[in-house]
């Protein structure tokens, strides 16, 4: 998979259908070909070494040898480069010219943990070989080891940088991509998610122009503004056809994604930790981990592109028990009773659920201190008595009799100013000396770069889940991040706050998730406002958007899919008027785009009428026949609502004997075109019965002539097929 030629000089990756290929030359490393797979390449289009104007040499005998026209994997600032680096560091003389050159490689069975960060992982060392290129800078000290490594299921290649100061003088990191790749030509389009609170993860297609695309994160949190992630889509690739190459880190805070066009219309696309307000000092002896990227091309658009990072991170990124097991279908409290909450209420609404045949109780926010509104309590994690004067573990005992499991909100990392926490520890919150903290959502974050404050929360929660007998916790994360310093550090690592916040974080995240493997951890940030790999490591499901409005929902859950795979995303059937929009939708579809997702509901279910407590109750037992086809099942989008106002989807499973098909009319039209539902993914040459009605077709018709989709009055409809694979060959 991972292969050196030793006379050329090139290295050689390839997975099973595509092939990175870069070489040596003068101690760097250029890039060659990214792209569908090569047997055996022997460079049929070598590189071009032509001197140019304002391309300068540092090999004063090879004009035509300059970095500044030359396709680099991991490129220095400072000597001829005139893009934006991978990586820039400070020396103790004030310098910021380093320049890192090949000294040796080193090829392994494999794939090594990244320490201390959330990353992609193997189970047998069979199942990936790895490349670590080990560089060295002699001025500075600096050493890098660039890890490349190449899954042999998955059309995927995870890259890192592990930086080491070598030296005798203290440096200091200004900036360190985990990867950066250079195109030759520019013929591509670039594809973002980008969004806000209840509306994340819209997508974003626009042609790479001259110049710089940047997105971001400043917030302390990936951000429902943009995701860690973007494409490069061949200009004439779609969502079936053409060539893709997405980049997706695996990191939950501060970041940044840049794609340039530069004067001969290359493209030099990186992502990583954002440099904004970043250094790191590297005392001697001291290494720097970066998060890890996730490079994957699919030759088939952009389904072929999720399909391999739905597959990837849903088994080989997300872990835990519950990362096979069938996940619950939940009922929670919060848009039923917001802080309102009393035993009684939660009881009803419990019973009600058990009935229906749901199978876990979330209790969400405003069970602690007296949180009777979002303007308290939070750090005191004790029960509210005047609420639940039986405690937690009584609640908790009682759920689990009426049948159904328990689970708890939680929002560790924030803290109220009105809190006994804050009242004994006001230092223990993100703050710069002589300022004022900045609130939102009259909270403030705790700063978990502080091992004292994660010993506390680790404590607090691990006593909680225990006497509680908690099977869930929903953690979540509703500000991001101001006045970014810590009480603890000193002045010339204030900078490395926002970093060390996350890296506190996961180790908190690691501890309580390992202590805890049976225990369901969901994660949550005012909706999907932290939606990102990272957390998808530690929690295998995130509280996709508070937005429960199912036209809304559309778009972002068929967003979201670009990269997460369905079963990560929570989806919940809520009351109508929906809370957030005020839309009034229908049960059905209500339903049926929730159940497209890791179903739930968040609504009073003892308020419904008989007539829609008979439809949950068929609702969730429909669910749970074709949720092994949700989990583990390839996701298809088929119409998007981004470029109609109608969406269509379906699931097949790995075998390709069930299959279900989803189409959702928005708004009634007065001359309605006909509408045609194609399944993709089936087995062309198999036979399916299509469940509702008995009749049975070609795999291959139902791809591509396709069912008739039912023209009925009125809004929003959503229909639904469910296919099994039909022994007999249609006899
Ligand atoms: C934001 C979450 O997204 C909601 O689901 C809910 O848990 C509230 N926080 C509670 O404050």
């Amino acid at each position: 998979m991972i292969n050196y030629d030793a006379k050329t000089h090139r290295f050689h990756l390839q997975t099973k259908r595509s092939s990175y290929i870069f070489s040596l030359d003068h101690g760097y490393l250029l890039h060659l070909y990214w792209g569908k797979r090569i047997n055996e390449y022997r460079g049929s289009r070598p590189l071009i070494y032509a001197p140019s104007s304002f391309a300068p040499y540092t090999d004063p005998k090879n004009r035509g040898f300059s970095l500044s026209n030359l396709p680099l994997e991991y490129p220095a600032y400072g000597n001829g480069d005139y893009r934006h680096p991978a990586y820039q560091a400070q020396l103790t003389n004030g310098s910021t010219v380093t320049d890192l050159r090949y000294v040796g490689h080193r090829i392994y069975t494999g794939k090594r943990k990244l320490s201390g960060l959330p990353a992609t992982y193997v189970e047998q060392d069979q199942e990936a070989q790895s490349l670590d290129l080990f560089l060295h800078d002699p001025v500075s000290g600096l050493s890098a080891i660039l890890t490349y490594c190449v899954f042999r299921d998955f059309d995927a290649i995870a890259r890192s940088v592990r930086l080491e100061n070598r030296g005798e003088q203290p440096l200091r990191l200004l900036h360190i991509a985990s990867s950066s790749v250079d195109f030759r030509d520019d013929a591509f389009d670039s594809l973002t998610l980008y969004g806000a609170h209840n509306n994340e993860r819209n997508i974003h297609r626009q042609k790479l122009a001259p110049g710089s695309q940047v997105i971001e994160s400043a917030r302390g949190a990936s951000s429902p503004q943009h995701d860690p992630f973007f494409a490069l889509m061949r200009t004439n690739a779609d969502e079936y056809s053409g060539d893709v190459y997405g980049f997706s880190l695996v990191y939950s805070g501060n970041f940044a994604a840049k794609i340039e066009v530069d004067h001969y219309r290359t493209v030099r696309a990186s992502i990583g930790l954002n440099p904004f307000d970043f250094s790191w000092k590297l005392v001697p002896g001291e290494c720097f981990q970066t998060p890890e990227a996730i490079l994957s091309y699919s030759a088939n658009g952009l389904s072929g592109l999720s399909q391999v990072y739905h597959q990837l991170y849903r088994s080989r990124l997300a872990r835990g028990s519950y990362r096979d097991r069938l996940r619950p279908i939940l009922i929670n409290n919060w848009e039923a009773t917001y802080f309102k909450l009393n035993e009684k209420k939660l009881l009803a609404i419990a019973k009600e659920a058990q009935q229906a045949g749901i199978e876990l109780f979330v209790l969400d926010d405003g069970w602690f201190g007296t949180r009777d509104n979002a303007k308290r309590s939070l750090g005191d994690w004790f029960v509210d008595r005047r609420k639940l004067p039986h405690g937690l573990t009584w609640l908790s005992d009682q759920i689990h009799e009426i049948g159904l499991q328990f689970g708890l909100w939680f929002e560790p990392e924030m803290v109220s100013p009105d809190s006994d926490l804050y009242r004994s520890h006001p230092d223990w919150c993100l703050h710069v000396p002589d300022r004022p903290r900045s609130l939102s959502r009259f909270q403030l974050v705790l700063d978990l770069s502080r091992a004292d404050v994660r010993n506390y929360l680790n404590q607090t929660l691990t006593d909680i889940i225990e006497k509680a007998n908690l099977n869930y916790v929903k953690w979540d994360m509703n500000r991001h991040m101001t006045e970014i310093g810590s009480a603890l550090l000193p002045p010339d690592r204030q900078r490395e706050t926002a970093h060390r916040y996350m890296l506190g974080l996961y180790q908190l995240l690691d501890t309580l998730t390992h202590r805890f493997p049976d225990v369901l951890f969901e994660s949550c940030s005012s909706g999907g406002g932290r939606f990102d790999p990272g957390m998808l490591y530690y929690m295998p499901q995130t509280w996709a958007s508070d937005n429960t409005d199912a036209v809304s929902r559309l778009k972002i859950q068929y967003g979201t899919s670009i990269i997460f795979p369905p079963i990560s995303i929570g989806a919940h059937v809520s009351a109508v008027p929906n809370h957030q929009i005020g839309r009034v939708t229908t049960l059905k579809m209500r339903g049926d785009v929730a159940m497209s997702a890791n179903f739930g509901f968040e609504l009073d279910l003892t308020r419904l009428t008989d007539e829609e407590k008979a439809v949950v109750k068929q609702q969730v037992a429909f669910y749970k026949k074709i949720r092994p086809l949700i989990q583990f099942g390839a996701f298809y989008r088929i119409t998007s609502p981004f470029e109609h106002e109608d969406a269509a989807w379906c699931f097949v499973s790995p075998d390709r004997v069930e299959a279900i098909g989803y189409y959702f009319t928005v708004l009634a039209s007065p001359s309605p075109a006909l509408k045609t539902f194609r399944f993709q993914g089936l087995d062309p040459q198999g036979f399916y019965e299509e469940l509702a009605t008995g009749n049975v077709f070609g795999g291959d018709e139902l791809m591509n002539a396709g069912l008739n989709v039912p023209d009925e009055k009125g809004d929003f409809h959503s229909y639904v097929w469910r296919l099994r694979r039909f022994k007999k060959n249609g006899q």
